[in-house]
């Protein structure tokens, strides 16, 4: 196949969800539909495991797995599928926001009876914020939920973009019928169970108006009713506006029945976009200027979106997430970090390409590759086979949980301020040191990262601290037109600012309204709710 026919046949995406949505059930069945998976469960039964345990210690064992299934590969109708976990539950941290700027579109699961929750609602943010295409997924419609036309309109009002139905719902609950594809202008009829593959539903053309009226009654007219009111007003669709994403293509369905699964595995390979270009800087002259790196680029070029410690605690090994934009891998190339010039040096290499029948060790644009090393890479950093630039736009996440850090023995502190240091750079906590001195804080997005945090900081550098909560919930990266009106503002909320692993000036707020506040009183001081990696 020709270098950029893999590159074209490639689709990278994530799957939003709030937890109980459905996002487990859904990955199982696209892994099992594509035959990446042979049996059920075992995406299911990792995730059991995962989350049947509070214990920390436990869940560092858990690694391991977390890792092999942080990216999932499907094969499907010749397209190669990267699916990136993104960690949800107890595990949501800012790890959770920077998988979704390694991807090129997002599935978003619902479940139909709760329409868009909180956790979903964060994740829409990020993806808005790069206009990554979404494309939408009703669940649970087995179940007793709302109207399709009322859960359309929420998810127009939070999405703040058009749906644009593929699929429509036949009743639901108990008198759930199946679901009309607009496409192909049919009707597939619903049967529960999930031994069924997705072809062994019956499918019956929108044509024979007559057989469905007689065998689904009103619930068939009632859902072309409200299946024309949709359509009527909404936009038709138009593939350019959802790549740039301004609207949604939405299918209805139950995950746990295997059921209008296949129309989304379809649509991932059908709507969602091939690995798109990525904006880096060079320098030219000396001057840093933007060039765009496209997927079919010959030259190796990839960003560390995640990074991983690994399992054993002496040898401080990491695992480097990179997503690649251009280029080919291949096993034992050079590789440079370009930010300190030194050739990455992996002790392994992992492709996720398990599942593929034979074991084709090579990767291209759009897949993820996995060093392990003993250090020396970072968050952010560029990797290249020798052309020097830099990817922007790896974004740290303003922390919406604040903790303080004591250590139980002052003697600790280089120790401590050490460990705190690597662990920033991992992108496993964000520490922010207050202006007016006292003991440092830790900011994150998700509860579990201070467990780990505390645990591994004892664990890896012999530093026992004590977390304390402390007023905080919520931080802006601020940032002025001039100097002058910087000092100004930090003059007025000395006890409000500190500083970031990257010096980087933060204002910390106790409620929503502090920010109102301050923006009302500093009109020309900038409040950022993310920063880009330097
Ligand atoms: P998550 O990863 O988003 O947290 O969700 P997960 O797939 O684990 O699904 C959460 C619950 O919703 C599970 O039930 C699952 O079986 C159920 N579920 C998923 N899809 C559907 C669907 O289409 N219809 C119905 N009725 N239920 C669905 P559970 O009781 O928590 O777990 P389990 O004992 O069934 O495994």
């Amino acid at each position: 196949m020709s270098f950029l026919s893999e590159t074209r046949r490639r689709r990278t995406f994530a799957i939003i969800s709030h937890p109980d949505a459905g996002k487990t059930t859904l990955t199982e069945k696209l892994l099992l539909f594509s035959g990446a998976i042979q049996i059920a469960g075992s995406v299911k039964a990792r995730k059991a495991s995962r989350h049947a345990t509070s214990d920390w210690m436990e869940i560092e064992k858990q690694r391991g797995i977390s890792v092999a299934s942080s990216v999932m590969q499907m094969l499907y109708r010749d397209h190669v599928i990267n699916l990136l976990d993104t960690p949800g539950h107890k595990d949501f941290s800012e790890d959770t926001y920077r998988v979704l700027t390694a991807v090129d579109s997002a599935l978003m699961v619902i479940d139909a009876a709760n329409g868009v929750e909180a956790q979903t609602r964060r994740l829409i943010e990020v993806c808005r914020q790069r206009d990554t295409p979404i494309i939408t997924f009703v669940n649970k419609m087995d179940r007793e939920v709302r109207e399709p036309l009322d859960i359309l309109d929420e998810v127009e009002r939070e999405l703040g973009m058009p749906c644009v139905p593929m699929t429509w719902p036949v009743g639901q609950g108990k008198s759930f019928r199946g679901i009309m594809n607009l496409r192909t202008q049919t009707m597939t009829v619903f049967e529960s169970g999930s031994e069924r593959l997705p072809h062994d539903f019956e499918t019956i053309a929108l044509t024979e108006r007559d057989t469905l009226t007689k065998r689904f009654g009103a619930d068939f007219e009632s859902a072309m009713d409200s299946m024309e009111l949709a359509t009527g007003a909404s936009p038709t669709w138009d593939r350019e506006a959802f790549l740039a994403g301004r609207q949604t293509p939405v299918f209805f369905g139950s995950g746990v029945n295997n059921f209008g699964v296949m129309e989304v595995l379809d649509a991932l390979v059908d709507l969602a976009p091939s690995p798109q270009s990525r904006t880096s800087t060079t320098m030219v002259n000396r001057q840093p200027v933007v060039k765009e790196i496209q997927p079919e680029d010959k030259d190796f070029a990839g960003v560390v979106f995640k990074v991983q410690a690994n399992m054993d605690a002496n040898h401080r090994d990491r695992i480097a997430f990179v997503r690649m934009a251009s280029g080919k891998y291949t096993p034992g190339m050079k590789l440079k970090v370009q930010r300190t010039a030194k050739e990455l040096r992996p002790t392994s290499v992992v492709t996720f390409m398990s599942q593929r029948r034979e074991a084709v060790e090579e990767a291209y644009a759009g897949d993820i590759v996995g060093f392990t090393t003993h250090g020396g890479v970072q968050l952010g950093d560029t990797i290249t086979d020798g052309a020097s630039l830099q990817f922007t736009g790896l974004p740290f996440f303003a922390p919406e949980l604040f903790m303080t850090v004591i250590l139980k023995n002052p003697l600790r502190t280089k120790q401590l301020q050490q460990g705190l240091a690597q662990l920033g750079e991992e992108g496993a906590i964000q520490v922010f040191r207050p202006e007016i001195g006292g003991p440092m804080l830790l900011g994150a997005v998700g509860q579990l990262q201070f467990e780990v945090v505390q645990h591994r900081l004892k664990a890896e550098y012999d530093a026992d601290v004590r977390l304390e909560g402390c007023q905080y919930t919520g931080a802006r990266w601020i940032t002025a037109d001039s100097p002058a009106e910087l000092r100004e503002f930090v003059n007025a909320y000395p006890q409000r600012m500190a500083k970031d692993a990257a010096d980087t000036l933060a204002f910390l707020c106790t409620s929503p309204y502090d920010v109102r506040l301050a923006q009302e009183r500093f009109p020309k001081i900038h409040f950022h709710p993310l920063r880009e990696h330097a």
